[in-house]
């Protein structure tokens, strides 16, 4: 594993972390290109060579950066985008367009430009309108582009409400009601401009239970065949989605990607021959599950507020701005103090960040050995959807990242300057003393 005590400090894959807290500073974000690199492993092994014609997409919004996108296209992955600025990103590390994918609710006409000039491999389409503003930009720019619909399959996933995306009342995808989706596909097949690849669903996020992946199939399939029997086309292409869960306390019971994979590559096989099609090309999108449990956060005790009877406040030099998933879905994390990583846990503390927020707390009654003030404390887990959603409240700046790989690291985001955080602002005219 990644994670090992040796001489009762941490050491994540190979690298002394108390090292690392002294070398970049505090808070850190640490990612082990070791773990990022085995999960991308047992995606090709589990799934890309287990099932010819199949691709994984690694969703970039649970973690993206420059070298992010390297390691993704060095693994074999494509890349699943959902803004411009991702796109962005993909572009400037130069990552292969025919593999990029773009999601997402509401594409600007802007961002839809930058993916039809940079020649995208697809566009998974929310709705008809989004299909019009495709087909004029294409019209403009005499380009054609490579189409999905992301479709609202209509159940409801066993997870935070904030992070279930399949029931019927969402802003993503296409209801399936008969006067929406019909149009819909009839356009998208007869339009010039696209080629009407198929359907694309998520039911959700943190899934540990494939019972919602498999119901959506059932009702994507069904799609497929309405659209081969209505309109004589088949859809070469099927998108089932990201949502696999990851370990984040002994709460959690994380699935291989077989159990999921598994059950639906067989349905879709069958169904295939059954109404004797070939079978579509299959398409998974995983984030947090490659990267999740290859990050964990560093941070350095400050205050320590013991009240009597109630509660030990131990507060860290980040919090809710460099993970917000506590304060945002109650998430759960564990710790451990770095420096003194094989100490007895004698002490419940609440591990609380340095914003101004009550909600602000990082882990509630976490179990520690006695911390103090300049211990360097770690919360494991931290690599999906920490970086990605950190936020400047309070003028905090973001942390840097450093990719550590058999005792080895390099920084890969460099922490911001106050500089930096104020570079954008302007004192008008009007206000100059
Ligand atoms: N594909 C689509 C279309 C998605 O909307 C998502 C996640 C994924 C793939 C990747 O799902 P994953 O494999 O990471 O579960 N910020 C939340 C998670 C939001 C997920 C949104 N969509 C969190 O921190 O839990």
């Amino acid at each position: 594993m990644e994670k090992i005590i040796k001489n009762n400090t941490l050491y994540f894959d190979g690298c002394d972390t108390v090292e690392l807290a002294k070398r970049y500073g505090t808070p850190l974000y640490v990612m082990s290109e070791t773990a990022i690199v085995e999960k991308c492993k047992e995606v090709r092994d589990t799934f890309l060579n287990k099932y010819e014609r199949t691709r994984a997409a690694y969703a970039a919004k649970a973690f993206l950066t420059l070298s992010m996108c390297k390691i993704i296209e060095r693994e074999g992955l494509c890349l699943d985008v959902v803004s411009g600025g991702e796109l962005y990103t993909a572009i400037k590390a130069n990552f292969p367009a025919e593999k990029i994918e773009f999601n997402g609710n509401n594409k600007s006409q802007g961002e839809i430009e930058l993916a039809v000039d940079y020649q995208i491999g697809r566009i998974i389409v929310d709705g008809l309108d989004e299909l019009k503003l495709i087909e004029s930009i294409c019209e403009e720019k005499g380009k054609t582009i490579n189409i999905l619909y992301r479709i609202t399959p209509g159940v409801k996933s066993d997870s935070h409400d904030y992070i279930v995306t399949g029931k019927k009342d969402s802003k993503f995808g296409i209801p399936l009601d008969d006067e929406v989706i019909y149009p819909a596909i009839e356009q998208a097949i007869k339009s010039p401009y696209v080629n009407f690849m198929g359907f694309h669903f998520h039911v959700g996020s943190q899934l540990h239970n494939n019972e919602s992946h498999l119901k959506a199939l059932d009702i994507a399939l069904k799609l497929i065949r309405e659209t081969k029997e209505k309109y004589n086309y088949v859809t070469p292409e099927l998108n089932i989605g990201g949502g696999f869960g990851v370990n984040y306390t002994e709460e959690d019971s994380k699935k291989p990607y077989a159990y999921f994979l598994d059950p639906m590559m067989e349905k879709i096989n069958n169904f295939s021959k059954e109404i004797n099609i070939t079978r579509p090309e299959v398409v998974i999108e995983p984030g947090r599950s490659i990267v999740a449990e290859a990050g964990l956060t560093l941070y350095t005790v400050g205050t320590i507020k013991d009240i009597k009877g109630i509660r030990k406040y131990v507060s860290v030099d980040g919090g809710m701005t460099d993970n917000i998933r506590p304060a945002l879905y109650q998430a759960k994390y564990e710790g451990l103090a770095a420096n003194k990583a094989n100490d007895t846990k004698t002490d419940v503390v609440t591990i609380c960040g340095k914003c101004c927020e009550s909600g602000d707390i990082l882990i509630r009654d976490a179990k520690v050995t006695e911390l103090k003030r300049g211990d360097i404390f770690a919360v494991f887990t931290t690599g999906a959807y920490g970086y990605t959603m950190a936020s400047n409240y309070n003028k905090n700046p973001l942390p840097a990242t450093v990719l550590v790989k058999e005792g080895k690291s390099e920084l890969i985001v460099k922490r911001q300057s106050y500089d930096h955080m104020i570079e954008n602002e302007i004192i008008p005219e009007s206000l100059s003393l």
